[in-house]
C-alpha cells in the first residue's frame, strides 16, 4: 500500500501526542521548579540526535478505576538507546507527568523489553526514576511488573554496567530496583527514596520521623550509605553518570577504556615525599597521594560522603583505567570499620566484574575496635573485603605507603590474598599490631621489673619498630615485590600495570561463591 498524506498525518499526530506528555503548562510549571522533564532528561543524556525510542506507541492495559480509554503518553516511561562519548547506552526515564510515572504492566514491559535488549546488545543501561510507584488502578499486575523488572536487573547484574538516577519519588518497593543497580546519583532537592514513608513508620512503631531523617540523598549518602552520588539537580546527575561510564566497558566480555600511551613514563615526582609526615602518627591524606599519582589528578570518588575512612572510585594511571581503593588515615586512622569494609568490598567486586584492575594503597591502622563493631558484626562485615580480593581475578597491584597492621594489612589485599605486585614505601610498617601495643604484651614482665619503666618501655617500643615495624622483614620474606620511593610511585604502578593487563586466572567451576552477606 502506498503511503498517503493521511498516514504521514496520523503518524505525526500520534508522535506529537507522546511528545506532548503532561502538556505545556505542566512542562512549564517543572522547568520553572529546575526540573526537567523525562524527554529533556533523555535529552541531556545523549549526544544530540542518537536517542532512537522504543515503545512511544504503547498504550496501558488497565480497565479498572476509571483507566479505560484514557489516554497515557509512551504509558508513563520513555525508553531507548542513544549515544554517549560515541558508544550505545540503553535507558529509560519515568514521566511524572503521566499519572506520577506510577507503573502499570505495560511501563514495565518496556522497561524489561529495554532490560533484555540491553542484555544482548551488551550495552550498559541507565534508569532514570521518578515516580509514585506502583500503579494503584492496575494493582497486582503492577506488582507483577516490577518483580519482572528486578529479576532482569539480576540477570544484568555482572554482564552490563547498570546505573539509577533518583530524580523524584521512589517509594516502597520500587526502591529495589535501583538498589539491584551498580551505582545510584540521587539529586539533592526533588528525589526521595524509601521502603516505608513517615505515616507508615508512625503508624507501624509510633516514631515520629521526617523525611529528611532518612529519604533524602543527602541522609542515603552520608547515613544509610545506599547511593553513590549526590548530584545537585538533573543535568549535574546526567554529567555524573556520563563521567562514571567514561571509565567502564559496555559489558563484561569487554576491556574497560583504557588509553594507552606507546611507552611508559617512569619520571619521578619528587613533590609526592612532601605528602608524607614526619611523624608517623599524623595522618597522610591518601586523597592528596591519589591526586598526584593518577592523570591530571582526575579521580571519581564513589560513596564519597560515606564511610570516609576508606576511599573507592575511579581514575587511570597512565591512561589505564583503574578502580582505588586506599585507607584514609585522615578519618578513624584509616581502620576497616563494617561500613568501610561494605562499600570496599561491593566497590572491589564492581571492578573485577568489568576487567577493572584495582589498586589499594594502604595505611591502616587495622580493624576498629569497639563493642559497636563486634556486635554489629565486624567479622562477617570484614570477612567480605577478603571474599571480594580473593575472589577478584583482575589485576591486584597494592602500595603499603605506612601502617599495614594485622588483619587489616590482609584485607587490604596482601600477596596472599593474590596481588600481583606488593610495592612498599620505607615508610611502610608492616607488623601484626602497632610497636606500642606489641611491646607492651610481648615484654609486660621486662617493663615492669625495670628500674625506669616508662625508658624501658620506649627502648623495647622503638627495638621492635626497628625490627619489625619496616617493610623489610615483609620484603624478605618475600611478601613484598620490591621497596620504592614515593617518588618513583606513579611510573612503578603504571608499569605494573601494562604488565598484568593480559593477566589471565581461572578457577575451578563453581554455580558462585557465598560471600557473607
Ligand atoms: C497511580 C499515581 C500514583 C500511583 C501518584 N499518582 N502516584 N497514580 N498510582 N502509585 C498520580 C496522582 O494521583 C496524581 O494524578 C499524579 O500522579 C501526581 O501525584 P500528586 O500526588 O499530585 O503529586 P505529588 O504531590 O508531587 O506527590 C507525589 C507522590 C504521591 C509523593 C508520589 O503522589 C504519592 O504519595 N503517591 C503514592 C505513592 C505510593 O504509595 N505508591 C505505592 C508505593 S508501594 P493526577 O491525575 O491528580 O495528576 C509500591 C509497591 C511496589 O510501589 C512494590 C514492588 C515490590
Amino acid at each position: 500500500m502506498p503511503i498517503s498524506a493521511k498516514m504521514l498525518e496520523t503518524l505525526d499526530r500520534r508522535r506529537k501526542t507522546v511528545l506532548a506528555s503532561g502538556g505545556e503548562d505542566k512542562i512549564k510549571e517543572r522547568n520553572a521548579k529546575g526540573l526537567l522533564t523525562a524527554r529533556q532528561r533523555l535529552l541531556e543524556l545523549f549526544q544530540p540526535g542518537t536517542f532512537q525510542e522504543a515503545g512511544m506507541h504503547v498504550e496501558h492495559s488497565g480497565e479498572h478505576f476509571g483507566m479505560k480509554g484514557k489516554v497515557l503518553p509512551a504509558d508513563g516511561v520513555i525508553a531507548g538507546v542513544g549515544y554517549i562519548d560515541g558508544r550505545p547506552v540503553a535507558a529509560f526515564s519515568q514521566d511524572f507527568l503521566v499519572f506520577g510515572g506510577s507503573l502499570g504492566a505495560k511501563h514495565a514491559k518496556k522497561i524489561c523489553d529495554l532490560q533484555d535488549y540491553a542484555a544482548k546488545a551488551g550495552i550498559p543501561l541507565i534508569g532514570i526514576n521518578d515516580s509514585g510507584g506502583a500503579r494503584i488502578q492496575e494493582g497486582v499486575m503492577a506488582l507483577s511488573g516490577y518483580a519482572q523488572v528486578f529479576y532482569r536487573n539480576v540477570v544484568l547484574s555482572g554482564l552490563v554496567p547498570q546505573f539509577s538516577i533518583i530524580a523524584g519519588p521512589c517509594a516502597g518497593g520500587a526502591a529495589y530496583s535501583p538498589a539491584l543497580t551498580d551505582f545510584i546519583i540521587m539529586t539533592r532537592k526533588n528525589a526521595q527514596m524509601f521502603i516505608c514513608g513517615p505515616e507508615v513508620i508512625k503508624a507501624a512503631t509510633g516514631q515520629s520521623a521526617t523525611v529528611d531523617q532518612f529519604a533524602t540523598a543527602e541522609a542515603h549518602a552520608t547515613v544509610s550509605g545506599n547511593i553513590h552520588f549526590v548530584a545537585e539537580d538533573d543535568k549535574h546527575a546526567i554529567q555524573i553518570a556520563r563521567k562514571v561510564l567514561s571509565f567502564l566497558p559496555a559489558n563484561n566480555i569487554s576491556d574497560p577504556p583504557h588509553h594507552l600511551p606507546a611507552t611508559i613514563d617512569m619520571t619521578e615526582d619528587p613533590k609526592i615525599n612532601d605528602l608524607i609526615p614526619e611523624d608517623p602518627k599524623q595522618p597522610l591524606d591518601t586523597a592528596k597521594v591519589i591526586e598526584r599519582i593518577v592523570d591530571g589528578g582526575e579521580f571519581v570518588e564513589v560513596q564519597r560522603d560515606f564511610a570516609k575512612n576508606i576511599i573507592v572510585g575511579f581514575a587511570r594511571i597512565q591512561g589505564i583505567v583503574i578502580g582505588i581503593i586506599g585507607s584514609q588515615s585522615t578519618q578513624k586512622a584509616g581502620t576497616i570499620d563494617i561500613d568501610a569494609a561494605d562499600k570496599a568490598a561491593r566497590f572491589i567486586r564492581f571492578c573485577n566484574c568489568f576487567n577493572i584492575p584495582l589498586v589499594t594503597l594502604v595505611d591502616t591502622g587495622g580493624f576498629l575496635p569497639g563493642l559497636q563493631q563486634e556486635r554489629g558484626g565486624i567479622i562477617r562485615h570484614g570477612a567480605k573485603m577478603l571474599f571480594a580480593y580473593s575472589a577478584a581475578t583482575v589485576p591486584k597491584i597494592t602500595l603499603i605507603m605506612r601502617k599495614a597492621y594485622g588483619g587489616a594489612f590482609i584485607a587490604m589485599c596482601c600477596h596472599d590474598l593474590g596481588a600481583d605486585a606488593v610495592y612498599a614505601w620505607p615508610s611502610a610498617e608492616i607488623a601484626v599490631m602497632g610497636a606500642e601495643g606489641a611491646a607492651k604484651i610481648l615484654f609486660k614482665r621486662e617493663i615492669t621489673a625495670a628500674a625506669d619503666p616508662k625508658a624501658k618501655e620506649a627502648e623495647l617500643v622503638a627495638d621492635y619498630r626497628e625490627k619489625f615495624a619496616s617493610p623489610y622483614q615483609a620484603a624478605g620474606a618475600g611478601l613484598v615485590t620490591d621497596v620504592i620511593s614515593p617518588a618513583q610511585t606513579r611510573g612503578i604502578l603504571a608499569m605494573a600495570l601494562r604488565n598484568s593487563l593480559t593477566k589471565r586466572e581461572t578457577r575451578p567451576p563453581k554455580k558462585h561463591g557465598n560471600i557473607p552477606l
